[in-house]
């Protein structure tokens, strides 16, 4: 198994509620253009694109359809109004604005459905490709970004994307057409009973512009308030044990009453003055109507048009509106997108700084000879984290590592599997330097152990197969034999189809562990490394899983970090880490009678037992599990 889990870092539930804050949303020059150009790329370019041209040409037919309606109205009156009307004639133009009207909702209908196809496809082609950006992303992105920021922004920043391409794009368009085709008809109409009909525009921009000021930043607010009660509830919730050990359910509740309080302020503002726009505009339609009927009608009296023109005019006023403030809200819901689009996309743009060099060999394993030389890392810049490594573990070698809490002891590891790329020196495995071969080829021979053994929501089976592409029932099956974990699984209600809950909740620490070893025997790697894999299971389950460990790293060079010491006693060679540097090095034996820094920890794990004691506990030095 590769999949790696980054180093836990703590972060306190108010410094992670303080980060979400500080994650600057990342402002630069407006970039709004280009931004939309590329969210609407996704939805209407590429192979879309035909299709995205046939449903705007649909629904600019369907919009010309629908301005037909008011004319042919207008001329049914007109023909009331004559004195030589016909009545086949008025039939005519009634029956024209029907069918006009009944091909208007067909072609919407097709224009709905191939722009919501379109949407949808947009959408989840973002997501996909944000997804696997992520998934060939380094290490080091991931160490940057908190989880739950990343979270937010598949989730989140998406979903006012998924907003726009569902609604702004498509209602955007049909406004736009809706606007100008009437504005051309009523201008070649009559001009001067065109000027009466625009007189209210001005007024209903101002005050839905108004509206959007005050209610576009609460909603925004209200969505920041609710990332906060998201993560607050996440965080509680997956701490329950915590919680429930320190009693601590009364300070979650009240906790999330507040946050949730500061939710309800915002969203009462925000609610309020986006709900006042439907009055507003309904309000000043009617204004605009009885205006445009009363000009009309003394128009009309004077003889200066015929009366059915007016009734043409009402009937444009009413369907100039509705575009008009629909724009205005779609601005408000293209602007969010856009800002969700460029964080997204930041992350696209994002370089893995881990590389395949162009010339790039797949690795060839020849035994299995490892050999750090002058190793010198830092995860960040100007901070070391190791200094002038240097070691060497022959082929079939057990090498363990030892050294408190932080002493670099996982980044060794880290470094071999090249999650990070170092900063100086040169790690060779079988005399080729790690930094020229393929990551894929290397990763492919290393399997990894690590303390928390993670499990994915799905059958044990699964589990087991996942280490290795086309593995049969029969290998995985043999593999957990090897690694003592085949008795337990049987046990399980519906044996190696028992469905993990999160994570492998429902399995006890040390039959998870067991399960990760069985995994990494279905994987069958060359080189092993186990960080820390039996550190949280007691020393009687410890044994239980050794026996499957010693078969796992029978013949392979393996690389064992433990706490414990009675762990690696019997390994090979033991490196000695402390601040960064390996210390001492050499057997068991060798290192006891240097003493120096390992017959120290060695003598403080042991204190006050017998040496036949060996199931070494905590002990003062800091050797608690990281
Ligand atoms: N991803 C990371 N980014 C920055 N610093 C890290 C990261 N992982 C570990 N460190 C730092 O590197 C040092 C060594 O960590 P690590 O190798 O995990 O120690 P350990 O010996 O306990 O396994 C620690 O000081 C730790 O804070
Ligand atoms: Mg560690």
């Amino acid at each position: 198994m590769t999949a790696a889990t980054r180093p836990e870092v703590n972060i306190t539930l108010k410094g992670k509620l303080e980060q979400r804050k500080r994650v600057p949303v990342t402002e630069r020059k407006d970039d709004t253009a280009l931004i939309l150009r590329r969210l609407v790329g996704y939805m209407a370019g590429g192979e879309r694109r035909p299709r995205f041209i046939r449903a705007l040409a649909i629904r600019m037919a369907a919009v010309a359809l629908l301005i037909a309606i008011p004319f042919f109205t207008g001329q049914a009156i007109n023909v009331v109004s004559a004195p030589d009307g016909e009545v086949n004639t008025l039939l005519l133009w009634a029956g024209s604005a029907l069918i006009a009207g009944v091909a208007f909702l067909i072609l919407s209908v097709i224009a709905e459905r191939a722009f919501a196809d379109l949407a949808t496809q947009g959408l989840a082609n973002l997501q996909q490709d944000l997804f696997a950006r992520m998934q060939s992303l380094s290490l080091s992105f991931f160490d940057r970004q908190p989880i739950g920021e990343l979270m937010s922004r598949i989730t989140n920043d998406t979903e006012t994307v998924s907003l726009f391409y569902e609604s702004a794009v498509s209602q955007m368009i049909r406004a736009i057409f809706q606007i100008g085709m009437i504005l051309i008809v009523m201008v070649i109409i009559n001009w001067q009973l065109t000027l009466v009909a625009l007189l209210i525009v001005p007024i209903m921009l101002f005050l839905t512009t108004v509206i959007q000021r005050v209610s576009t930043p609460a909603f925004t607010k209200m969505q920041e308030e609710l990332g906060k009660v998201t993560g607050f509830q996440e965080e509680t919730i997956s701490a329950q044990k915590v919680i429930i050990s320190s009693r601590r359910q009364q300070w979650a509740i009240d906790s999330n009453d507040d946050l949730a309080g500061g939710v309800f302020d915002v969203a009462t503002k925000a609610f309020f003055t986006s709900l006042l726009q439907f009055p507003l505009t309904q309000t000043l339609t009617m204004l605009q109507i009885v205006s445009v009927l009363v000009v009309g009608s003394l128009m009309a009296l004077h003889g200066n048009i015929p009366f059915g023109v007016v009734i043409s005019f009402v009937g444009y006023a009413s369907l100039l509106s509705s575009p008009l403030s629909d724009i205005a809200n779609l601005t408000a819901t293209t602007l969010n997108a856009v800002a969700g689009g460029r964080r997204v996309f930041a992350i696209m743009d994002e370089q893995p700084t881990v590389v395949d060099a162009p010339d790039a060999k797949d690795f060839e394993f020849k035994g299995g000879r490892v050999e750090f030389e002058h190793v010198d890392f830092s995860y960040v810049p100007g901070r070391k984290i190791l200094k002038h490594n240097s070691f060497e573990a022959l082929p079939g070698q057990t090498i363990g590592i030892c050294g408190p809490t932080g002493a670099g002891k996982s980044t060794i590891i880290n470094l071999l599997t090249r999650y990070y790329d170092i900063d100086s020196g040169v790690i060779r495995i079988d005399g080729q330097d790690i930094s020229k071969l393929t990551q894929e080829s290397l990763r492919k021979q290393i399997g990894v152990v690590l303390q928390e053994a993670f499990l994915f929501s799905d059958t044990v089976m699964n589990n087991l197969k996942y280490a290795r592409e086309g593995a049969t029932e029969e290998e995985v099956i043999a593999a957990a034999k090897q690694a003592n974990a085949h008795d337990f699984i049987m046990n399980l209600p519906q044996g190696y189809d028992t469905v993990m809950t999160e994570r492998g909740a429902n399995l006890s620490q040390g039959q998870r562990q067991m399960i990760t070893i069985a995994r990494a025997m279905v994987a069958d790697p060359k080189i092993l490394v186990l960080d820390e894999a039996t550190s949280n299971v007691d020393t009687r389950t410890e044994k239980l899983i050794q026996g499957g460990l010693q078969r796992l790293m029978a013949g392979k060079t393996s690389f064992m970090i433990a706490h414990r010491l009675s762990t690696i006693r019997n390994a090979d060679k033991i490196l000695v880490v402390n601040g960064g540097e390996i210390v001492e090095q050499g057997a068991h034996d060798a290192l006891m009678a240097l003493k120096g820094f390992y017959y120290k920890l060695y003598m403080s794990q042991f204190k006050g037992k017998g040496p036949a004691s060996e199931d070494g506990e905590v002990d003062a030095l800091g050797f608690v599990s990281t």
